[in-house]
């Protein structure tokens, strides 16, 4: 043998062993054999530098050299799943699924949902060539090297597999309960802070800078969805998830495909006990139409797909007494009550605090102070008071009555009609509610002023330096010293991060100034739909309603903020200072209105474009991409193997198609 062919050979047999130590968890030779295995290959690599490979088994353990993590595009964007929390839900996601479908046969795989960190992984002719963090689910962090250091995850495939040229795969990265108790000793011992729960302390390690750190806390991984161009069209997921396995891929524990609800629920049901002896987190069961024909043909809301859905399992519990009911007032006004708790465990932290939601949540528990209380931590990070221990309460105590002036301004509270919420209806006086926009304003997603916080945004109020958001911009070093000559380093840093936000895109702009509703993804649909602060400011709610994904709260929301002179008054103040107010011609190039007012279907399977491509190309031209036909459609963009039962749909109102080319002929016009 030549060193290059007994290279290869170690690299191969060595990538078994992992296989079957990592992925199978069924080792075949001792762990030194594997060591002596591993030196072999590592003289060797060393002794013939020419044929240094980065995907051999032997680059796994990582390097030292810091790193930093490049933002790099998602070829189609990382959707989160819509949650269903009991059986009733999940049987409205059968039937609508059942309804989508139009009385056609379906299977459901059902799989385990892991609580790790979400990961996109490329394989080009069967070798990983990229790791990408979900980031914003458009762009993520290229965390390549620290993931080849994930054993579990193949670096090369087993040769012969019959895998497409280039394909997605996507999974959970995460930290095995063993490895995370065992890591969170270590930093015990050395007096570092613990980390809350494996997920965080997955998310920190795979950030880390030195690949070697992430090589040594044992990371593991678990794969769920194959995407890619090349993926047969008329394909089933579970049948590709398992061709995934025999490529060398970890995937879902137990996946079963059911072919009623009541074989979905016997799965849940199973599994919310059985999970408790898995190896890693998992915090819910995934369901998802198994035929990739019949996932498109339902296909997706702005967030998620129609065509899956997640059962998260029921939180876990504990008992302990209610003290006092406080309450908070967020920056939108609405007064929200807050039990104030003896300390408890309660999954893996103490809990002393947790919502009550609303006036009627709090009545419907008929709280008394001194109560022994349930709380509960679900999805969410702040606990949840679910219910009172009746049987417990004592005689003389005394009942929760919800307040009925603000706790911060002393206002009277109001509730509008059909809101849940009692809000404090002094938005231009009532601090939290001003200082409380401003650190929206200033948050990460909005306009990332990084040297700021709420402690600096709490100052500058008191200090009567701003009073609304257009305020940071004419803030001056002066202003912010005071007196103080020791603070105007810190200072020019602050003036010069304010400063920096004036690049931050129109988009971020329109979630930043804080419309009621308006989160991130409809911030986005409405930026780009108008293209203008001049624009949006003028848009009726008709106009308002023609963007996907804008309702009527909506809509109302945003007319209702233009309405008001404060705020018209602030937006020209920014215009002022130089925010963006308009999308950048990178935006708007190519930019047309050639398919404005038109609702187009995109459906079956393109040879020139992604979907995704053309839903971005619709929008640019001023149409409007609609999820399913009705008599509004103006027409079909049809690829190949459009589902019979849309085409048949589209012949019965009498719905046009329009070809991949015709409809880029359209377009070039
Ligand atoms: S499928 C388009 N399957 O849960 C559907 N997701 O909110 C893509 N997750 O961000 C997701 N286990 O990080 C899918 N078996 C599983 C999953 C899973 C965990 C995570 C994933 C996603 C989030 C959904």
């Amino acid at each position: 043998m030549t060193p290059k062919e007994e290279i290869e050979q170690l690299r191969k047999e060595l990538d078994q062993h992992n296989y079957n130590y990592y992925v199978l968890n069924q080792p075949t030779i001792s762990d030194y054999d594997f060591d002596q295995m591993m030196y072999k290959l590592q003289d060797l690599e060393m002794f013939y530098p020419q044929y240094a490979d980065p995907n051999s088994p032997t680059q796994r353990v990582g390097s030292d050299l810091n790193q930093q993590f490049q933002s790099v595009p998602h070829k189609y964007p990382m959707l989160s799943l819509a949650n269903t929390y009991n059986e009733q839900e999940v049987r409205d996601f059968y039937a609508r699924v059942k309804d989508g479908l139009e009385g056609e046969d379906f299977e459901i795989c059902a799989e385990m949902k892991y609580d790790g960190l979400s990961i996109s992984l490329t394989y080009v002719d069967g070798i990983l060539t990229q790791a990408v963090t979900r980031g914003d689910g458009v762009r993520g962090d290229d965390v390549t090297a620290n993931v080849r250091t994930i054993k579990s995850i193949p670096l090369r495939l087993k040769e012969g597999g019959d895998y497409p040229h280039e394909f997605e795969i996507r999974g959970e990265i995460l930290l095995p309960w063993k490895n995370f108790e065992r890591l969170n000793e270590e930093r015990a011992k050395n007096e570092e802070p613990l980390f809350a729960n494996p997920r965080n302390a997955a998310s920190g390690t795979l950030k880390s800078q030195s690949s070697k750190v992430v090589a040594q806390r044992g990371l593991d991984a678990y794969l769920y969805y194959l995407l890619g161009d090349a993926i047969p069209a008329d394909s089933y997921h579970y049948e590709n998830m398992s061709k995934a396995a025999d490529w060398g891929f970890k995937i879902s524990q137990g996946m079963k495909k059911c072919k009623t609800v009541d074989e979905v629920l016997e799965f849940i049901e199973y599994w919310d006990v059985e999970r408790k002896n898995l190896p890693v987190a998992t915090d819910g069961i995934v369901l998802k139409v198994n035929s990739l024909r019949q996932q498109r043909h339902l296909g997706y809301t702005a967030k998620s797909p129609r065509w899956a859905i997640a059962y998260k399992f029921k939180a876990e519990r504990a008992c302990t007494r209610l003290n006092e009911v406080t309450y908070q007032v967020g920056r939108t006004g609405a007064v929200t009550p807050v039990a104030n708790m003896d300390p408890v465990l309660l999954a893996g932290t103490m809990v002393k605090r947790a919502s009550l939601h609303n006036a009627d949540v709090m009545e419907e528990l008929d709280l008394h102070i001194g109560d022994m209380v349930y709380v509960e931590k679900g999805g969410e990070i702040i606990p949840k008071v679910v219910g009172v221990d009746k049987e417990q309460r004592t005689g003389d105590v005394h009942k929760v009555e919800f307040i009925s002036r603000c706790p911060e301004c002393g206002a009277e509270l109001v509730r509008y009609e059909g809101e849940a919420a009692h809000y404090c209806p002094n938005d231009s006086h009532c601090p939290p509610q001003i200082k409380g926009r401003i650190e929206h304003f200033i948050s990460r997603k909005a306009m990332n002023i990084e040297s700021l916080g709420p402690e600096t945004v709490d100052d500058y109020y008191q200090r009567g330096l701003i009073h609304d958001i257009s305020d940071l911009y004419s803030l001056t070093v002066a202003d912010i010293c005071g007196f103080n000559r020791n603070r105007v380093k810190s200072a020019q840093k602050v003036v010069d991060s304010i400063k920096n936000s004036l690049n931050v895109p129109f988009e971020r702009v329109v979630f930043s100034i804080g419309i009621r509703f308006v989160g991130e993804t409809t911030a986005k649909l409405i930026a780009r739909h108008f293209k203008s602060m001049d624009e949006l400011r003028n848009a009726t709610v008709e106009q308002l309603l023609e963007v996907d994904g804008v309702g009527e709260v909506i809509a109302e929301s945003v007319i209702r903020y233009f309405h008001d002179e404060q705020n018209v008054a602030i937006i020209d103040k920014l215009a002022d200072s130089g925010v963006q107010m308009r999308l950048s011609d990178d935006q708007l190039e190519g930019a047309t209105d050639k398919l404005s007012g038109k609702s187009i279907v995109i459906s079956g399977v393109f040879a020139h474009h992604s979907r995704d491509e053309y839903k971005a190309m619709i929008e640019r031209n001023g149409g409007k991409n609609v999820g399913s036909i009705s008599k509004k459609t103006t027409f079909i963009l049809a690829g190949e193997n459009m589902g019979p039962s849309k085409l048949e749909k589209a012949n019965s109102l009498g719905i046009p198609l329009v070809s991949e080319d015709e409809f880029l002929a359209m377009l070039e016009e």
